[in-house]
């Protein structure tokens, strides 16, 4: 889809031949003189049309408007919170009328926010699915110009990076809602290899070789009950100097996750497909970047495989070495994703990282905890969590702070290796982190989990592409204010 940012008064707006126009009304709607602002006062005057967001009013070939539909939508105060509630509406009402051209009027205020709000809840709410479908139905929008009355200084530069974000967000979501037998690690590595060559990143794909010359054992047990071979994919963004550190991005890339010998119950197991979706993201964060190009360096590292019970899987009992030398004994084989992770967190110590994310569908826990409305987020460092906080606020793709005290670590402990991968059902969002956080102690961390986040269930089942919008939005705030400060990183204390 073909996103257009222009400066257009609603006057001009009225002008437009379109298919649908969707016109924002928040509570400081003007009081102009063309066809448009007269029907908006019209009908606020008599009641019919309310600024709430989710409020509509819809009109067909209204007077002096060209567009052939036209919807009124509430506005609220015009933030950006409230312009993506007003955008889903109007396109929900739209759904499944033949709107290729759709054109969407913000306010005179429209600031920064609204105006990314815009494009993302656009391209959010026409997102269709068709790959595995016989017919492509559902695909018609095509171009959609966002039209601001007032054009602020910033507006082309947000526009921008919004209409990449919306691109890398479609793109994780089509990955993540692939069958899990087309979306193999395999076809991972080779999706990362066109993104490489398609915006010039560099990217490399391992094997079961090269991962066993890395002494991955982990990595390794959990792959070893799948005739898939695994893949460990390593892509680089470099946007800056050589001398600045890089933003390491770990996905967690799980391309079906049956629980192995420990396996799930049947119910939703499906939707065990959707465990690649931190490595989805990771791609679409890629993709994004290969567009924008912001002035940061960012590698990308993807341990993908399955989790299947087979007669050479791993099995409960079983004790792996991890590339970092810890021991771990397995005791749940369902409680794979860290065994992956801890790996590719060892590997990612060799590009002296400014810091190290992991965006991982990693524990079930977290969903219990926080629901689908926050991602959980870790850090073992103040700022880089500060940070991820704030790029999803402004992302409107939010995360919420957990603790990492290292009591929480205590039900780690075993008498046959190092550590044992899971702890008892209590706060198993914040034991899982406990784990991870052992294998990330040479740079600062943070550790998202998506597991409530990255897919909806039920009748609107289907990947979501968070946390791309915020990954992408902390990228391009080192970009602006490069990661290397003067200040000195402050510690956690006992998270
Ligand atoms: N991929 C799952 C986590 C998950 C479960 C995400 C349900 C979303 C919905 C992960 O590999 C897993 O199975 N975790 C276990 C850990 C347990 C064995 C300690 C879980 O959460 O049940
Ligand atoms: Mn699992
Ligand atoms: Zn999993």
């Amino acid at each position: 889809m073909d996103f257009e940012l222009k400066t257009l008064a609603w006057a001009e707006a009225c002008r437009l031949k379109c298919d649908a126009l969707v016109a924002l009304v928040t509570e400081q709607a003007s009081g102009g003189a063309d066809p448009l602002s007269r029907l908006v006062q019209e009908a606020r005057k008599a009641g019919d049309l309310e600024t709430k967001p989710g409020k509509l009013l819809h009109a067909y070939r209204a007077d002096g408007i060209s567009a052939t539909r036209l919807v009124l939508a509430g506005g609220g105060d015009g933030s950006g919170k409230r312009v993506q509630a007003a955008i889903h509406a109007a396109m929900a009402s739209l759904k499944g009328r033949a709107v290729k051209r759709l054109v969407i009027c913000l306010h005179e205020a429209a600031q920064d926010d609204a105006l990314r709000a815009a494009v993302t809840a656009t391209a959010e709410s026409s997102y269709v699915y068709v790959a595995t479908k016989s017919k492509a139905e559902g695909r018609e929008l095509q171009r959609v110009t966002i039209a601001t009355p007032a054009q602020q200084p910033g507006h082309k530069q947000t526009f921008e990076a919004a209409r990449a974000a919306a691109a890398g967000i479609e793109y994780a979501r089509e990955l993540g809602n692939l069958p899990p037998n087309l979306a193999t690690p395999t076809r991972l590595g080779e999706e990362a290899k066109k993104l490489a060559k398609a915006h010039a990143l560099t990217c490399e794909v391992l094997g079961p070789r090269e991962v066993e010359r890395l002494g991955m054992g982990s990595f390794m047990a959990v792959a070893r009950g799948s005739e898939e071979p695994l893949r460990f994919i390593v892509l680089q963004y470099k946007g800056a100097a050589p001398s600045q550190p890089p933003v390491v991005l770990v996905g967690k890339g799980i391309t079906f996750d049956s629980g192995g010998i420990s396996i799930k119950p049947a119910g939703e197991m499906d939707e065990m497909k959707f465990d690649m979706s931190g490595a989805a993201s990771v791609l679409g964060v890629f993709r994004a970047l290969g567009e924008l190009r912001p002035a940061v360096n960012v590698v990308g590292l993807i341990p993908s495989c399955e989790n299947l019970p087979d007669g050479r899987a791993m099995k409960p009992g079983d004790v792996v070495t991890t590339m970092s030398g810890q021991t771990v004994e397995v005791l749940n084989t369902d409680a794979e994703g860290r065994l992956i992770l801890c790996d590719a967190l060892t590997y990612a110590e060799r590009f002296k990282p400014a810091a190290v994310v992991d965006i991982a569908t990693l524990t079930g826990a977290c969903v219990i905890a926080l629901g689908g409305v926050r991602s959980g987020l870790f850090a073992s460092d103040d700022q880089l969590a500060d940070a991820l906080l704030q790029a999803g606020e402004s992302a409107l793709d939010l995360c919420w702070r957990m603790p990492l005290d290292d009591e929480y670590g205590d039900g780690l402990k075993t008498n046959f290796a190092d550590m044992a991968n899971v702890a008892g059902r209590p706060g198993g969002a914040i034991t899982a982190a406990k784990f991870l956080q052992r294998f990330a102690g040479k740079f600062p961390w943070a550790h998202l989990d998506i597991a409530g986040t990255a897919w909806k269930g039920g009748a609107a089942k289907g990947s979501t592409g968070r946390p791309v919008g915020l990954l992408l939005q902390y990228l391009s705030m080192q970009a602006a204010a490069p990661v290397a400060t003067k200040t000195p990183r402050r510690k956690a204390a006992a998270r």
